[in-house]
């Protein structure tokens, strides 16, 4: 998309950020946990960038998939514009229900939706059903950079 348009998050938009999710899922680095999560982020000029979780032989410093992929958005030079975040899990762990981000992962990815203005819908990618919840029910009363100025 061109000449600065916005767009909104059709059928088409929502399958091909699914599946960008589940192509990070297949580049993490999770020989730990073996657990192994995607993460795409959608914008308003349409475009998708991705992360995928990178563990560590120090156990606790895992990076989650959600968190990787916003610094690569912020690398990028991305300050907002975030319309949604799809989210998955490896196949055939736990009982198949979506998953969702982790505490910290919420708050990270408050901190580029905030700056734009967005309350990006997280989609919760599980084995037969994707569950869509705004950003800001996963983290009502969020603190942000506003409370800053
Ligand atoms: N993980 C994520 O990447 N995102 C989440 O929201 C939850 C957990 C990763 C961290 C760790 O590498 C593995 O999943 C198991 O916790």
């Amino acid at each position: 998309m061109g000449g600065g348009a916005k767009m909104t998050m059709d059928d088409a938009k929502e399958a091909e950020l699914i599946a960008a999710a589940h192509a990070a899922a297949r580049q993490a680095y999770a020989p730990y946990s073996d657990y192994q999560v995607g993460a795409a982020l959608l914008f308003d000029d349409g475009s998708i960038v991705t992360g995928s979780n990178v563990e560590n032989a120090s156990y606790g410093l895992a990076l989650c998939a959600e968190t990787v992929a916003v610094a690569r958005a912020f690398g990028e030079g991305r300050r907002g514009g975030l319309l949604a975040v799809a989210v998955v899990g490896p196949d055939g762990k736990g009982d198949g229900a979506p998953i969702t981000p982790c505490g910290r992962c919420r708050q990270v990815v408050n901190e580029l939706a905030q700056l734009g203005g967005t309350d990006p819908v997280v989609l919760c990618v599980g084995a037969s059903e994707v569950r869509k919840v705004a950003l800001s029910v996963l983290l009502p009363h969020a603190f942000g950079p506003a409370h800053l100025t």
